[in-house]
């Protein structure tokens, strides 16, 4: 047992009230060390639960296989538990708080036996910086200390920063199966039946019960960074966000930043290290966060946005050196993958990751693969835990307390059949509608859902918003009154297919070029061109250098059917509903001016 080194009343006294219900074995404070860490990875690979790959293809890096049960988000166990049900809106599950504390009561009780409970102070931004906040997560699965030191900063230097008096996010994390005297346990221990991923807005706590996977577990992302946030943001003023930042610097040396928000697995990593194509020579990307901003109005009159995060949690199909190499270089090294396949030469592997491949694999649920095997080799989840200083594109501003400004805001999603590839909204209040009314394909990231029905997901944050979605559009709105120079707001889509079921856009490097279309419009060098959705580029204002793409198939791409996104919009409606008379006349009347334009 590791005494933590710390002097704060509040902490010592929640882990010792978790230590009493939850019965651990030991407790051992994490002091974010590099012999902690080899320790608990040792002590791992003699379990079971990860394996040392090939130390001179992929140093100090491991694979990891979970239970097949456990293997990505669950929304339908995810809660949102404000004092009132309306405060939580009709797009989050809610339990009354008082109810769920009995529940989750119940459940703790001796949920640790057996296991070692792991003390995790972690820092959600650079430690010690005045943006930065704090958390600690408590846990029984080492498999989330090592995925932590990753994602986020971690040990002694937070509870330096966070001292006697300090405030802090508890977050409890359990995988919910205790284990009898001299029971052995499983390679990857959960309880699917009983997960409860749980958020008391108004206190300020995270309770997770259940899943080791992800979001899940990882309690800095998706619970803090995002659900609780958000939260905190609308009280204070700021934004918490699903979005990716970058840096665009054009062959003038002129600099500016973009955010980005995509529904999950829609191409956030990949936007936010693109390599532009080697034509347009000049333009450099570089990557502030891939997943989640923190975005607070500057003395400047800007918005500023800092990457909470410290490292990357990639979806790993589909990422190789052709489409994604910054990501692939991040994972070279002192990386975990969950669920990917593992080579003869002791490497790991995926789909899309090579154009061969190889002969022979164990797959992600630890069997004998081969090119003829009907089954994936990695599971469409299958992800890599990477430190974000490894990109080799990471901004020289990524860990900056003043965050960077940003200039443009893109929406966008996986949107096969109707939207166009790229428009810019008339105002930021139509183009809050155009993020309110956002939509794209299921993907793999939830277990829920079948993949490639069309489902709502506004601004990316239908899964992340700790409140009610209507009072989050209100909040949006009312930046227009608090902020002077606002971003130009933007909507993407790189999904949209032929009728061959074919990509239309080549999409990844190229997606530079409507960047640089986004980027003529903020400096005023583009013309005003508009349709019924927003402004859009003409053909011959885009940069084609280095391209063969024909006017006609841009054609196809920009084209829409009015009469078909005209029974879309009417759609909106429904969803709106939900809301009641919570919902800001605002949205309502950008919804009366599409549809009026559509007509
Ligand atoms: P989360 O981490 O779940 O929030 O998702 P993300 O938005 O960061 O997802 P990511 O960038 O990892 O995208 C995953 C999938 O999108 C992969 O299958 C990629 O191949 C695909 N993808 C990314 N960019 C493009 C693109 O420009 N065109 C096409 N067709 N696919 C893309
Ligand atoms: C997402 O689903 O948006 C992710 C992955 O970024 S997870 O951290 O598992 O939520
Ligand atoms: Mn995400």
């Amino acid at each position: 047992m590791t005494e933590g080194k710390t002097s704060n009343e509040n902490l010592i006294k929640w882990v010792s009230k978790i230590a009493d219900q939850c019965k651990p074995a030991n407790i051992h404070w994490c002091d974010g060390s590099q012999e902690e860490n080899d320790k608990l990875c040792q002590l791992m690979v003699e379990s079971g639960t990860l394996i040392k790959l090939n130390q001179e293809i992929r140093p100090n890096s491991f694979l990891c296989r979970s239970d097949p049960k456990d293997v990505a988000r669950m929304e339908s166990r995810t809660f949102i538990c404000s004092e009132n049900e309306k405060d939580a809106g009709p797009t989050n599950n809610w339990m009354d708080p008082v109810e769920m504390h009995a529940k989750l009561d119940d459940l703790l009780k001796g949920c640790m036996q057996g296991r070692t409970m792991y003390v995790i102070p972690f820092s959600m931004g650079p430690i010690g910086s005045p943006i930065s906040a704090i958390g600690v997560e408590i846990t029984d699965s080492p498999y989330v200390v090592v995925n932590m030191r990753i994602m986020t900063r971690i040990g002694n230097a937070v509870l330096e920063v966070l001292g006697e008096t300090g405030s802090f996010v508890p977050c409890f994390h359990s995988v919910g199966s205790p284990l009898n005297e001299g029971e052995k346990s499983a390679v990857w221990p959960c309880n699917p039946e009983n997960t409860y991923i749980v958020h008391f807005p108004e206190e300020r706590a995270i309770f997770s019960f259940g899943s080791g996977y992800g979001g899940n577990a990882l309690l800095g992302k998706k619970c803090y960074a995002l659900r609780i946030a958000s939260v905190m943001a609308r009280d204070e003023g700021w934004l918490a966000e699903h979005m990716l930042i970058l840096g665009v610097e054009s062959p003038k040396g002129e600099k500016i930043y973009v955010a980005a928000a995509f529904p999950s697995a829609c191409g956030k990593t990949n936007f936010a290290m693109i390599i532009p194509p080697k034509e347009m020579q000049g333009w450099k990307i570089s990557t502030v966060g891939d997943d989640i901003a923190w975005i607070k109005p500057g003395d400047d009159g800007k918005l500023h946005a800092i990457n909470p995060e410290a490292g990357f949690f990639g979806v790993a199909p589909g990422t190789s050196l052709k489409t994604n190499p910054n990501a692939m270089h991040s994972c070279r090294a002192n990386s975990i993958f969950t669920n990917v396949a593992l080579t003869d030469e002791g490497d790991i592997w995926w789909e899309g990751m090579t154009d061969e491949t190889p002969a022979h694999l164990i797959d992600w649920k630890g069997n004998d693969w081969t090119p003829d095997s009907e089954n994936l080799a990695a599971h469409p989840n299958s992800r890599f835990t990477a430190p974000a200083s490894q990109c080799p594109t990471i901004d020289p501003n990524w860990e900056n307390p003043d965050g960077v400004p940003i200039s443009a805001m893109i929406f966008g999603g996986r949107r096969m059949h109707d939207i166009p590839l790229v428009y810019q909204s008339f105002n930021w209040r139509h183009g809050v509608y155009v993020g309110a009314t956002m939509g794209s394909e299921q993907t793999a990231a939830a277990v829920e859902g079948q993949i490639g029905e069309l489902r709502r997901d506004p601004f990316a944050m239908i899964p992340f918003c700790g409140y009610n979605m209507a009072d989050y559009f209100r909040h949006w709105l009312n930046l227009e009154n608090k902020v002077s120079e606002l971003p130009q707001i933007f909507h993407v889509n790189w999904f949209r297919k032929n009728e061959e079921d074919k990509f239309i856009w080549p999409g990844f490097g190229q997606n530079m070029r409507v960047l640089k279309w986004i980027i003529d419009r903020i400096e005023g060098k583009a013309t005003d061109h508009k349709n019924e959705l927003g402004w859009v580029p003409l053909y011959n204002e885009m940069d084609w250098r280095g391209s063969d793409f024909s006017e006609e198939t841009w054609n196809e791409l920009m084209a829409f059917n009015i009469d078909h996104l005209k029974q879309q919009t009417e759609k909106n409606q429904q969803f709106f509903d939900k809301f009641a008379d919570s919902l800001p006349e605002e949205i309502n009347s950008e919804q009366k001016k599409l549809l009026t334009r559509l007509s």
